[in-house]
């Protein structure tokens, strides 16, 4: 009965907040969990509910990932066309990490209190169904710069092009309407060494001006590696896809810690496969992006965060 209910999608396009909470659960074998696991995600809704309703200013959003292996066990229906693993990606510099991961939150709000309560609610439900593989704390810094200094997420799609550019369309996958591929990596920077390049190497490095935020000119031969134009994709029509990113900083000066936690939502996963081979194995091969030189990923999982109306289907009652 096609059009009797429309697909509600995660709250993907939720803006970027003060605070968020990156968390990364692996599945334990025990009799109780697929049934536990299953109405922890069909509840979410309500858990969502319940700790967003205590401060509505403060736009608290949470959306759920489930990795490959986890689909099957736990939706036992069609994975969507595209969900595998995370394929490391094995550069002649640098490795993009391939790590476990069964289920992923996505955690945000202006508060960190409400991200540390609604985590808490749900690490409750889920009970030692789980293991906790990655929990990461992510703030906002300044004008939305990464730890490196430079603003981050400028080219994110706007408007009508945050759907069109995250979400899986009904004629593409079917059963995976209104949904979206989720990549994360887990990123430390060594920022002794990138402290020691001039502004000027930062910006060639980036592909864009450190105050003022300005796009530099793809022209010049070395800008051609920039960070910006190896992650900017075009098909073989010269059509340009994009994805969502809404990385944040983490870390602790007093344990020499300093991260961007890199989240990627896509429509398409093959998009943001392609960005990381671009950068990890370089355009041409073997000119990879310098970023690398000053950025090591410590993770890296793939996961597919399915519409509300899915997820709630999965009640086992
Ligand atoms: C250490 C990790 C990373 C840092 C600090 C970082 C930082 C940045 C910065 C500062 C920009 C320019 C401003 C903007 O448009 O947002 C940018 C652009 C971008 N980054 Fe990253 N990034 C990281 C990893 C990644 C990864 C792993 C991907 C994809 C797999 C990626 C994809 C992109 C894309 C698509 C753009 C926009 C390019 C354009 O169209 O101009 N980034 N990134
Ligand atoms: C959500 O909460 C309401 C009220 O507590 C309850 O009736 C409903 O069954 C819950 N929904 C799910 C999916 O658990
Ligand atoms: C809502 O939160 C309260 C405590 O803040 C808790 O006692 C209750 O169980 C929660 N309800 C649901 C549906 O999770
Ligand atoms: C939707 O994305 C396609 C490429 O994936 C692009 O050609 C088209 O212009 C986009 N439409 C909108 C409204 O952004």
């Amino acid at each position: 009965m096609a059009g009797q209910f429309s697909i509600e999608p995660q709250r993907v396009d939720a803006p970027l907040t003060q605070s968020a909470t990156f968390l990364v659960l692996s599945l334990v074998d025990r009799p109780e969990t697929v049934r536990t696991v299953r109405s922890t995600l069909a509840n979410l809704e309500n858990l969502t509910k319940n700790v967003s309703i205590r401060d509505p200013s403060a736009s608290f959003t949470c959306t759920t990932g489930i990795g490959s292996d986890a689909w099957d066990r736990l939706t036992g229906l069609p994975r969507p066309a595209e969900l595998h693993p995370f394929p490391e990606i094995k550069g002649a510099a640098h490795t993009a990490v391939s790590t476990p991961g069964d289920l992923f939150f996505h955690i945000r709000s202006e508060r960190r209190d409400l991200c540390f309560e609604f985590e808490r609610q749900l690490l409750d439900c889920l009970g030692d169904t789980i293991v906790v593989v990655d929990e990461t704390v992510g703030f906002r810094y300044f004008d939305l710069r990464d730890l490196l200094g430079f603003v981050d997420g400028t080219a994110n799609p706007v408007g009508r092009a945050v759907p069109n550019s995250t979400l899986v369309a009904q004629e593409e996958d079917a059963a995976a309407c209104g949904g979206s591929y989720i990549v994360v990596q887990k990123y430390v920077h060594d920022l002794k060494a990138w402290r020691s390049l001039s502004v000027e190497q930062q910006e060639a490095i980036i592909g864009r001006t450190k105050v003022e935020n300005v796009e530099l000119d793809d022209a010049p031969p070395d800008h051609q590696q920039a960070h910006k134009s190896l992650s900017t994709i075009t098909d073989e029509n010269g059509v340009e896809h994009s994805i969502l990113r809404d990385n944040m900083p983490f870390g602790s000066p007093g344990s020499s810690e300093f991260g961007t936690y890199f989240i990627g939502y896509s429509r398409r996963l093959w998009v943001i496969e392609q960005m990381m081979q671009r950068m990890f194995i370089g355009s041409p091969p073997g000119s990879h992006d310098r970023l690398l030189d000053f950025s090591t990923p410590l993770t890296g999982t793939t996961f597919f965060a399915p519409s509300l109306s899915f997820l709630s289907s999965l009640d086992p009652d």
